[in-house]
């Protein structure tokens, strides 16, 4: 088939209109796909589009994986097998919501490295990134036929710099590894977007939530081209710890909807959101840290949890003015089920459980996480006071992105985010060989704007006390990986980071719930799996299981807390969060 864009998307010499909606195959278990793919198909769309992060496909330098749920390919071609055609967006860099926007943490390793540029140590690892992705993604393009229509150019480029150098790179590098398809970039619908993201050679299309007539002018006028096409037209919106719940009124959006269509082609961000499993989240930064929840419902058209809602009936309505609706069969069994209540059957304190854990590293001054080779997670930095004295102030030299500190064992202060730019008044008397242990979670790393630039996790710099550089520490990379490694006779005391196991048996496998009403901050695991984070500031008050992580006979969930605020129980309920 061939694709060409002219004044529309034009398949084999067909004009189409492009209707599209995004599912993101790395926030959905393997198992699901089909059932996100399907119910988009039953829509009305034509399309669909995903991201391809660079950090989920080369974890280390190097290492590149597309198993399981890496499958890429697997999932564009369980799109044809649907007859969606499919847009990609390899970027490298995606935004999303997604750690880092995608990049990977090792790239913090050098000192530098200037991301999103033509800095040549930044493109040398991209190039050697997509030498391997690309040419798994070109035997799947349309005019091979293959689904994928387009693929995209970096990613909002014009939000962040103006290095035109950079984005022809990028172009020439996807045309000389065998992409074929139209290029498209994507960008806010205003000039200084515009003239930073776009690049000759590339479509462009815009991104927006609303008022798609005077987006279209201006991308008509500002572009001199004529495809309408909004790559991500914004049906609801992410949460971020400590904020509200952000939902859009599905009759504004399904409004919205039905005037963009009757302009161009566009792309439901998200049509179906899913989650952010493990340490994936992203974060903002405005004037201060708002990292994400771990759903990445997005108030989306298809729930968390594959639910249909209430705005995907009315985005329906609106589809079927410009195209036939066709019947789909679902053919994924899912269904809910409550467990219940499970109290912990075991617990273990972190300090007891360090060596399980972790292999220490020495250092005169601590060093952030990228540097000792880790990307996510914790990590511990321990050191003992070298003579008896009173710790009137403490401070941590470049550190992010939130610390808690404990004097022999007992917690002392947590800082966060800008708290650790100053100094702490402390005030306490310690002894000699007194330990003071700094425990520092990475967050998630921001995945918009200049703070990109910033990233780096843990301690970079060094520790003083009273003004006195401390020196000497080991360090205990906690990427909690292996969480199997708890050994849970090792002792627990009340109050500190801990350990709780739980089990159950489940008569039937369904979809499940999380409570953690409770419980403080932390994480949590089923059968080995890091579900994502949790935390009592909410909006987020549930974590979302699918069934594909549980199993017959016993089943294991153990939850990482760290602010020593345990409950007795966990419940799993059939009820989500939302709705
Ligand atoms: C931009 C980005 C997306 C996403 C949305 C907000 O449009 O391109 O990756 O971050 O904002 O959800």
């Amino acid at each position: 088939m061939t694709v060409e864009i002219k004044d529309a998307v034009y398949l084999d010499g067909q004009p189409v209109q492009i209707i599209s909606g995004a599912v993101h195959y790395f926030r959905v278990v393997p198992a699901y796909w089909r059932d996100r793919l399907e119910k988009l198909k039953a829509l009305g769309c034509n399309a669909v589009e995903t991201y391809i992060p660079w950090n989920f496909h080369e974890p280390e330098k190097g290492v590149f994986r597309f198993e399981g749920g890496r499958d890429v390919e697997r999932f564009v071609q369980l799109a044809q097998e649907l007859g969606l055609s499919v847009i990609l967006r390899p970027s490298p860099y995606i935004c999303a919501e997604w750690e880092f926007g995608g990049l990977p943490a090792w790239l913090l390793r050098e000192d530098g490295i200037r991301l999103r540029t033509s800095d040549p140590a930044y493109l040398g690892h991209v190039e050697d990134y997509y030498r391997v992705l690309l040419p798994r993604l070109a035997p799947l393009q349309a005019d091979r036929g293959g689904p994928v229509v387009m693929m995209q150019v970096e990613n909002e480029y014009g939000s962040y710099g103006n290095d035109k150098e950079y984005l022809r790179f990028l172009r020439d590098l996807m045309r000389r590894e065998g992409i074929t398809v139209p290029l498209v970039t994507s960008d806010g619908p205003v000039r200084e977007c515009l003239d930073g993201g776009t690049v000759e050679g590339a479509f462009a299309t815009v991104n927006f939530g609303s008022k798609p007539e005077e987006h279209f002018i201006n991308l008509e006028k500002l572009c001199n081209q004529g495809l309408p096409m909004c790559m991500e037209f914004w049906l609801g919106w992410f949460d971020h710890w400590g904020g509200e719940h952000v939902v859009r009124d599905p009759v504004d959006a399904a409004a919205d909807l039905d005037k963009l269509l009757s302009l161009g082609s566009a792309s439901l961000y998200m049509f179906h959101g899913g989650t952010n499993f493990g340490f994936m989240n992203g974060s903002n930064y405005g004037d201060h840290l708002t990292p994400d929840v771990t759903s990445y419902d997005y108030d989306a058209l298809v729930a968390e949890d594959g639910r249909i809602t209430e705005k995907y009936r009315l985005c329906q309505k609106v589809i079927a003015k410009y195209r036939p609706i066709p019947e789909v069969r679902l053919t994924t069994p899912i269904r809910r089920q409550a467990y219940g209540r499970l109290a912990v059957r075991e617990k273990a304190g972190l300090f007891e459980n360090l060596d399980k854990l972790s292999t220490s590293v020495p250092g005169v001054s601590p060093r952030s996480m990228e540097r000792l080779g880790q990307s996510y997670g914790y990590i511990l930095y321990r050191t003992m006071l070298k003579t008896a004295g009173r710790m009137e102030r403490l401070r941590l030299w470049q550190a992010n992105d939130r610390a808690q500190v404990f004097l022999d064992g007992l917690p002392v202060a947590t800082l966060y985010d800008r708290e650790l730019l100053e100094e702490k008044a402390v005030g306490l008397p310690f002894d000699c060989g007194a330990a003071l242990d700094i425990l520092v979670e990475n967050m998630g790393r921001v995945n918009f704007g200049p703070m990109l630039e910033c990233q780096r996790k843990g301690i970079d710099k060094g520790v003083t006390v009273n003004g006195r550089w401390q020196q000497h520490w080991m360090q205990y990379p906690l990427s909690l990986d292996d969480i199997g490694a708890v050994d849970f006779s090792r002792g627990y005391r009340p109050g500190l980071p801990a350990f709780y196991r739980f089990v159950f048996r489940p008569d039937v496998l369904g979809d499940t719930f999380l409570d953690f009403d409770g419980w403080g901050k932390g994480c949590a695991f089923v059968n080995g799996t890091n579900i994502g984070r949790f935390w009592e500031t909410g909006p987020q008050k549930r974590l979302y299981i699918p069934a594909p992580l549980l199993r017959e006979g016993e089943n294991e969930i153990i939850l990482f807390e760290t602010e020593g605020k345990a409950g007795a129980w966990i419940t799993l309920t059939d009820c989500p969060d939302v709705g």
